[in-house]
């Protein structure tokens, strides 16, 4: 019997949305506001979901503790505070966007989490959008 064990946390983090192929003009266009120069920023909150079996030694999941720590080791202290196009390789080449962050979120967590226990991350950008991966 599998159930699913969820953790929510948040970081603030800046962004700028833009497409370093395209013309500025087409940046303005496709991106409006998040293409802003100066960038801008965002309190992101996250629910991380772990799913799996019942360790019938302690009756969970994953501990809490440990997920708790995972998430504030592997997340929040690489992306909280931090401007996400400068301060995060990952972003270099890679657009900031809720989709691509929630994508990232989930590889720094694969990584060590049990490859038993299936993982996935919400990722509100702002209380009304919010993106999953992976996909339902
Ligand atoms: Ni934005």
């Amino acid at each position: 019997m599998e159930v699913t064990v969820s953790r929510k946390a948040h970081f603030n983090a800046a962004h700028r949305l833009f497409n370093k192929n395209w013309s500025a003009e087409k940046n303005e266009k496709v991106f409006g506001k998040c293409n802003n120069l100066n960038y801008h920023g965002h309190n992101y909150e996250m629910i991380v979901n772990v799913t799996g079996k019942i360790n019938p030694e302690t009756g969970y999941v994953i501990d809490m503790g440990v997920l708790k720590k995972i998430i504030k080791d592997e997340v929040e202290e690489k992306l909280d505070h931090k401007n996400l196009n400068l301060d995060v390789d990952y972003f270099s080449n890679t657009i900031p966007s809720a989709e691509n962050i929630c994508i990232y979120i989930h590889k720094l967590l694969r990584k060590k989490i049990s490859n038993d226990l299936n993982i996935s991350v919400t990722l509100f950008e702002t209380p009304r959008n919010f993106v999953t991966y992976p996909s339902n």
